[in-house]
């Protein structure tokens, strides 16, 4: 009962109270890896405009969290050691968004479930324990601004005959090239298939007060992230900045309306597999469906024309 209502909350947590996209000063005007512009920090709030938001619920999945549930640089670091995570409660997202302070990327998110935090005495919270993102620039900001573990891959989208779209990631932070996160690798850390049914229905995705207030109740509080601290990395572009301190960041996403979809997690037989040594490409576990005991078919929402927010953090 209490994981189907979590459930519910997962999905309706995407609108939250209206905010309205601000007007963003961009910090960059060539937003690019190759762009030789300094970093400029874009301070927190952001509302982010996405073009396109896939949502999939990670729900009832395995207590043991994978390895690549975390980046090598993050893996053994209090941003992964510290509290515990209460797994199968998590949501994975696949966003491009079209502006932000940054400029237009792409963003592929893990959160496993709701964690304590030492120091936060407040309600289990959602952590993303990986994150992948196109550029340096939100690199760097992400990192600094929320302590949210952000790590550049190539994302490689597709859209088919048959009305099906599927992405592709290559991340920067293959285990080899730990010390240096140089550039992609050659085979995807993750891809997936999106297909919406032949007649789009739209469904509004319902906010409900009654649910957010029923999930504080019994100890949850999934509107908000909850960060420790980051490791400094070696990225190539000096991204992989280090913070010192716990960040607690309200989040959300307003303006959505959702159509219902599925999202195919099978990972061969291109896939990111290294022949059959079990590893996959950036040099983690390798699982045919991408994560222990997710299915191959997974349900997704498509939101259109949604409004991501991320709030000032509350550091301690
Ligand atoms: C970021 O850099 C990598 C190579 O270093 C490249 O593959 C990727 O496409 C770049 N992304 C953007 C948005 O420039
Ligand atoms: C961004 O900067 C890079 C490196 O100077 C350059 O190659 C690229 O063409 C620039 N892109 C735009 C859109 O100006
Ligand atoms: C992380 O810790 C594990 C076990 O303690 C160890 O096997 C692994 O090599 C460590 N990884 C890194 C990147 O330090």
């Amino acid at each position: 009962m209490r994981v189907i209502i979590v459930a519910l909350a997962s999905l309706a947590l995407w609108v939250s109270s209206t905010t309205a996209a601000d007007t963003m000063t961009r910090v960059c005007n060539n937003c690019t890896n190759e762009s030789t512009e300094p970093f400029v920090e874009a301070p927190p709030p952001w509302n982010l405009e996405a073009e396109v938001a896939y949502v999939i619920p990670m729900l009832g999945l395995s207590n043991d969290l994978p390895v690549k549930a975390y980046s090598p640089l993050e893996r053994n670091s209090t941003y992964a050691t510290s509290g515990s995570c209460l797994a199968g409660i998590g949501l994975m997202m696949i966003i491009r968004y079209k502006d932000s302070p940054v400029g237009p990327y792409d963003e592929f998110i893990i959160i496993p479930g709701l964690y304590s935090n030492p120091g936060d005495t407040g309600l289990r919270k959602f952590r993303i324990s990986r994150i992948y993102v196109s550029h340096k620039y939100t690199t760097w900001n992400g990192r600094r601004n929320w302590n949210i573990p952000k790590h550049i891959a190539r994302f490689d989208w597709s859209s088919h005959a048959d009305g099906t779209e599927s992405v592709k990631i290559y991340p920067h932070d293959t285990t080899s090239l730990l010390n240096e996160e140089a550039g992609p690798s050659e085979l995807p850390f993750f891809q997936g298939t999106f297909t919406l049914p032949p007649i789009v229905g739209l469904v509004r995705v319902p906010l409900s007060t009654a649910i957010t207030t029923y999930l504080d109740g019994i100890g949850l509080d999934v509107l908000k992230l909850s960060s420790p601290p980051l490791p400094q990395g070696n990225g190539k572009y000096g991204e992989l900045v280090g913070t010192s301190r716990n960040a607690n960041t309200q989040f959300g996403v307003s303006g959505a309306w959702a159509s219902v979809g599925s999202l195919d997690v099978y990972q061969g037989p291109q896939g990111d597999q290294i022949g059959s040594t079990g590893k996959n490409a950036v040099g983690d576990e390798y699982y045919p469906n991408f994560w222990p005991n997710m299915p191959r078919h997974n349900l997704a929402l498509r939101l259109h024309g949604s409004t991501v927010s991320f709030g000032a953090p509350d550091v301690y």
